[in-house]
């Protein structure tokens, strides 16, 4: 029989069983976010009233949303009976805050979710088992979610990228990939950071739609291509560097590895592959990412990984884990072939 330590038990409150099992919280907030609630209230006292009229929802339900979110701290009410976001709600308000885009609501990600019980049967990734396809293809046969899929990345990527970019020894010259670049955010950035480095943006076909003209909005256009394709059939060859941000997360072990596999056919000798990507059990944040592992294998049978993982990962694809540079957003895995 295992032994208690009676110090360690500590007294179990309905506070804290109500953190393990309420799930309707974050869904509120998230539905809050994805209808413009928060940046309704911005600042200002407001009645719920003014504001279900302002955005055209049903006043009651509003009502009952923001009470449920006041007992949660994010709204506090005055004596005439108007809300307003506490400090915790302000950090709700859409734009470059710490939680820009990773609070959206998503009806597929909630389908995928609802099969949680079939991840948690058989490994395999929720999405697959309701969509019957995997969430790359379906997002590429859905081009409005595919866009507001790869607005949430870019938002997200900004954000953690703050003091990122810099970060990392780009080189001064030559050509950097972005493997998987999505909005081509990141790229944009590391090319601002060295102005006489050339990039390539590749990606699924459907997530490059925007970048033509993301890129000339930027005036990166002479030094950017665009190159659409699919990781597993092959990426431009002789680049300098290759960069995967938050891409090998969103794969098995076998898929990474096929994935890092073909970026080494492309590589020479002098070409380093940078990962962009959490360390799972390092760092402050680290807790946070528990949570996101299992969103990864729900959504797309993918996974956060340890330092010891990558490490392995990079191994089975015959590359060296030479470096990993932590900042406050991710930290950048710096690999080179093998041999
Ligand atoms: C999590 S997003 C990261 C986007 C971007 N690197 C960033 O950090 O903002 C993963 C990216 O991988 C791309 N991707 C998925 N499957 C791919 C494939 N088979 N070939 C190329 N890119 C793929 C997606 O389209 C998406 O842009």
């Amino acid at each position: 029989m295992l032994s208690v330590d009676q110090s360690s038990q500590k007294p179990v409150s309905n506070t804290d069983i109500s953190a393990l099992l309420d799930f309707w919280t974050p869904l509120l907030t998230r539905l809050c976010v994805e209808r413009g609630v928060f940046d309704a209230y911005g600042d200002e006292w407001r009645y719920d009233d003014d504001v279900a009229r302002s955005l055209e929802v049903n006043a009651d339900v509003l009502r009952r949303i923001v009470r449920a979110l006041s007992s949660r701290d994010v709204f506090e009410e005055n004596a005439e009976g108007a809300h307003r976001l506490t400090p915790l709600g302000r950090v709700l308000i859409p734009g470059p805050g710490p939680l820009a885009g990773v609070s959206g609501f998503t009806s597929w990600d909630l389908h995928a979710w609802a099969e949680a019980e079939h991840t948690l049967l058989t490994g395999e990734a929720g999405f697959h088992h309701h969509y019957g396809t995997d969430y790359f293809t379906w997002l590429s046969d859905h081009k409005e979610a595919f866009a507001q899929f790869s607005e949430a990345m870019k938002q997200r990527t900004h954000n953690l990228l703050v003091s990122g970019i810099s970060a990392y020894p780009w080189p001064s010259a030559g050509t950097v990939v972005d493997v998987g670049g999505g909005s081509g955010y990141l790229l944009s950035a590391v090319l601002r950071e060295r102005p006489s480095l050339r990039g390539i943006l590749f990606d699924l076909p459907a997530a490059l739609a925007d970048a033509e003209e993301y890129y000339e909005s930027c005036g990166l256009t002479d030094r950017v291509t665009i190159a659409p394709g699919d990781v597993f059939d092959g990426v431009p060859p002789g680049a300098e560097i290759y960069v995967l941000a938050s891409v090998l997360h969103d794969w098995s072990d076998d898929d990474a590895t096929r994935i890092l596999r073909t970026c080494r056919k492309s590589m020479t000798p002098s070409s380093t592959l940078v990962a962009y990507e959490t360390v799972l059990g390092e760092g402050p944040e680290s807790a946070m990412y528990y949570g996101l592992d299992l969103h990864l294998a729900i959504l797309v049978n993918g996974r956060e990984r340890t330092r010891p993982e990558w490490s392995s990962l990079f191994g089975r694809a015959g590359l060296r884990l030479t470096k990993v540079i932590s900042t406050p957003g991710l930290s950048w895995l710096e690999a080179v072939l093998a041999e």
